[in-house]
């Protein structure tokens, strides 16, 4: 026996207790061998897997490419987007080497197990189709690859385990880049046979005022003869309250709790409390369980709308997909983290999990940092969307899998909303109703508390079946023609924008003419950033900004994307080498289109937005029409070209294009500066900025999103890396490959730039600039100290930064 013994150690129980006070949940993080194919015996404990890759997990295989046109590609129509006849289509799964088989295994040791105890081996998520081993046994498997569950491993424990998992990824069994491999967290706990469930724990707030709030717990549990104290706290730690019962239904205690003066929780003020569960058996401490969760209540009215805590809103949303550009689908906290905090700035109050269930570490940031939230679960339901989808389980998982997101998700009070499907083709046909009120029904027997919507995009289907009636929120996908017409037939008396925009654009790239276009294509494959290009089926963001300010009964929008991701590259899903979306707000590096501040002057109620498009280097273009647009929280502003005014644009309330942008469609291109100057509604100048033509690219500046890192080998530092004239003015349209080298505690970890089309690897240290930019992701070590980025290019003046990883 050879494998690896980089080893998980359990602490010893004291062998005269009978009962341990508590469970111990370890992170299986370290020490992971891991091999690509279906390999003979690899699930058998003797197995050698010494030649294999040492990895961590969470870990995405299929990351590190190489891109291959020939991946995944696939002649196919694909219907929902209106195309009729088949055509070949590269990069749709994004070109990434995720098809085929994977094993990861991992030695570890538990010593003496109280036979009292039990063991449970849990998964955030693994892509896909996991077949798991312990010891060389079958414990368990799980299909649906986004998906949280758990096996009692108990029985098939020795003194020194080995696990084993198969992952198997099928060909056309995704719209997008699903990622491969053990992408989410695993963990196995050790606990008391007699002690609260996994997930058991279920705490609502049926009745909110100032003055009161009813905490409702309700716990399951194993055993007899057994008492469980409930205590509250507050952020700041102080017991806030406490109830202590011995009353059991079957297996579940049910405790209200008042809690006086409640602080609630929401996007603008996301407070927290802990209730800390205790189970007692004859006195003894058996099973302690921490619980966050927030105070707060929501309602969905006809003539009303969404409400939050009695106030009415409209949900400033966003649709992500999971993967995080240049990591993959592996999870990291730090990098989700990040996004929020740039989605946060943009003014965004919500988040959609297209099309599935989210991260857990997702769900923690969104509560901590006040977001709410549209759980999803499936693209599709028993009719396929593509060959080889979820469909091939509906009929024997989809129950198990619903049961499993609500258990293992609904105490996070940012979630607002479930979503049990989107866009399926199950909108058509009698069976399709039915399935839809199954799954609401699924939903609401494991949570009375929130409301069901599904995203649909055949309107017309679901107004005449009765399936957009039944749903607790109709969710419309596109098709602003008919919210009208929906709202009208839907009894529900309020309309979802549950998928909007769909947007095309390539951040700093600029066409001419500027003119509103559906599927328009270029030779470059990119998309123009004057925000005017869309899908078949889609449209520009201000189509769906007059619907929600003047349609009260419009309880918000989901806009299709926060950040671009892997695959999907509509417009461009027949043209390799395109392998990423152009849908994104954010591009696939997390750096901002122009949209972004488009979607910030009327989403950031907080700050002001003043944001001038497109760049000033237009060589080539002199005397020819270089419309420029401005994105400003301001109602009017004054353009100056080199000094002279180009005159004055307020935003028109009557005119759809001119409602939410300041346009000066005429401008000429002359080389120089480009100044806006914005009143404020008494007409007075309040703010102004300015952009130049950049001379030739001479340095590289860095500037890092933070400077001090935690030391724990997993926390990231996005470094933004520009070029800049000898003035100093940014060059917007450099591409100059770079170099990467980071010294000191921490490792250089990717880069990205945004590119749809580009194919150079995310882990390799080089890369080219686009549009003038890219960003480095500097990884800390777990040993606290400094680290340099140093990043050199050809011709130009390096640029070197110092950041530091401290203790946690
Ligand atoms: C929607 C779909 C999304 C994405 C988007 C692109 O119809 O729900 O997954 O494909 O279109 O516009």
């Amino acid at each position: 026996m050879r494998f690896l013994f980089l080893i998980v150690f359990f602490s010893v129980l004291h062998s005269t207790s009978i009962f341990a006070q508590s469970r111990r949940v370890i992170d299986l993080k370290d020490g992971w061998k891991f091999s690509k194919g279906n390999i003979e015996k690899a699930s058998q404990k003797d197995f050698d897997d010494t030649t294999w890759e040492t990895v961590t997990v969470p870990h995405d295989w299929a990351i590190y490419g190489p891109f291959d046109k020939e991946i995944d590609k696939q002649t196919v129509a694909i219907e929902q987007n209106g195309e009729k006849t088949a055509t070949e289509k590269t990069g749709r799964t994004g070109a990434l080497p995720y098809i085929g088989d994977g094993w990861y295994r991992k030695a570890f040791k538990l010593s003496e197990l109280n036979k009292n105890e039990k063991v449970l081996l849990t998964f955030d998520g693994a892509m896909s189709q996991p077949k798991v081993y312990v010891n060389g046994k079958k414990v368990g498997e799980w299909n649906y690859g986004y998906n949280y569950f758990y096996f009692d491993i108990t029985d098939v424990l020795e003194t020194e385990n080995v696990l084993a998992v198969h992952l198997t990824n099928q060909g056309e069994s995704s719209r997008w880049y699903p990622g491969a491999g053990l992408y989410r967290k695993v963990r196995v706990i050790v606990k008391n046979k007699e002690s609260i469930d996994h997930w058991g724990t279920f705490i609502t707030t049926p009745m909110v005022s100032k003055d009161i709030a009813k905490i409702n717990v309700k716990t399951n549990i194993s055993g007899n003869n057994l008492k469980l104290i409930t205590d509250i706290f507050d952020t700041e730690g102080n017991k806030v309250a406490s109830n202590e019962t011995t009353t059991i239904f079957q297996n579940q205690f049910e405790q209200n709790i008042p809690v006086n003066n409640p602080s609630l929780w929401s996007p603008e003020s996301p407070y927290l409390y802990t209730a800390i569960s205790k189970l007692y058996k004859n006195n003894q401490l058996i099973d302690e369980v921490k619980t966050r969760f927030g105070i707060r209540y929501i309602a969905y009215e006809a003539n009303k709308g969404f409400s939050l805590n009695g106030q009415v809103r409209k949900f400033k949303g966003v649709c992500l997909h999971h993967d995080l550009g240049p990591l993959g689908a592996a999870i990291n906290t730090s990098a989700l983290r990040r996004q929020l905090r740039i989605l946060k700035d943009m003014g965004v109050d919500a988040i959609r999990s297209s099309h599935n269930m989210p991260s857990l570490e997702q769900l923690d940031l969104c509560d901590e940092m006040g977001f709410m939230f549209l759980a999803e679960s499936f693209d599709e339901w028993a009719k396929a969307k593509v060959k080889n989808g979820y469909h091939q389980f509906f009929e024997t998982d989809v129950e198990k899998d619903l049961v499993n997101l609500i258990h293992a998700t609904r105490n996070h009070p940012c979630i607002v909303m479930w979503s049990s499907g989107n866009e399926v083709p199950d909108q058509f046909g009698a069976a399709g109703v039915k399935r839809a009120k199954y799954l609401q029904d699924v939903f609401h027997r494991e949570d009375p508390t929130r409301p069901v919507t599904v995203g649909m995009d055949r309107v017309d289907q679901t107004m005449k079946s009765g399936f957009g009636a039944l749903l607790d929120v109709p969710g419309l996908n596109y098709r602003l023609h008919l919210y009208e017409e929906a709202f009208e037939k839907f009894p529900q008396g309020f309309i979802l924008g549950s998928e909007t925009a769909s947007t095309v654009s390539s951040r700093g790239v600029y066409k001419f003419p500027v003119e509103k276009a559906k599927m328009k294509q270029y030779d470059d494959f990119q998309c123009s950033s004057y925000d005017l290009e869309y899908c078949s089926w889609s449209n520009v963001p201000d189509d769906d900004f007059v619907l929600q300010d003047d349609k009260p009964w419009v309880i918000g929008e989901f806009v299709w994307t926060g950040f671009d991701y892997l695959g999907e590259p509509t417009p461009y899903d027949t043209k390799w080498p395109s392998r990423s979306s152009y849908f994104g707000i954010n591009d696939l590096a997390g750096l901002p289109k122009d949209r972004f501040y488009l979607y910030r002057s009327r989403w950031n109620t907080k700050d002001e937005t003043l944001h001038i498009l497109p760049h000033w280097n237009w060589e080539g273009r002199e005397g020819e029409t270089t419309p420029v647009f401005v994105y400003t929280s301001y109602n009017s502003a004054e353009l100056f070209i080199n000094g002279k005014s180009m005159g004055v644009q307020k935003k028109n309330h009557d005119s759809p294009q001119n409602r939410y942008r300041l346009m000066w469609m005429d401008v000429k291109y002359e080389p120089g500066t480009v100044k806006v100057v914005a009143f404020d509604d008494d007409g007075n100048p309040t703010e102004e900025k300015e952009i130049h033509t950049a001379g030739k690219p001479y340095k590289i500046v860095l500037e890092p999103e933070k400077q001090i890192l935690k030391a724990n080998g997993e926390d990231l530092a996005f470094v933004r890396v520009s070029v800049v004239d000898k003035n100093g003015i940014p060059c917007p349209k450099a591409t100059n490959q770079l170099n990467f080298k980071v010294s000191g505690e921490g490792i250089y970890r990717a880069a990205c730039n945004g590119d749809a089309t580009s194919l150079e690897l995310f882990h390799l240290p080089t890369m080219k600039l686009f549009s003038g930019q890219l960003v480095v992701l500097v990884q800390a070590s777990k040993q606290p100290g400094d680290i340099k980025l140093n990043v050199s290019g050809k011709g130009l003046k390096k640029g070197v930064i110092h950041l530091k990883s401290i203790k946690n």
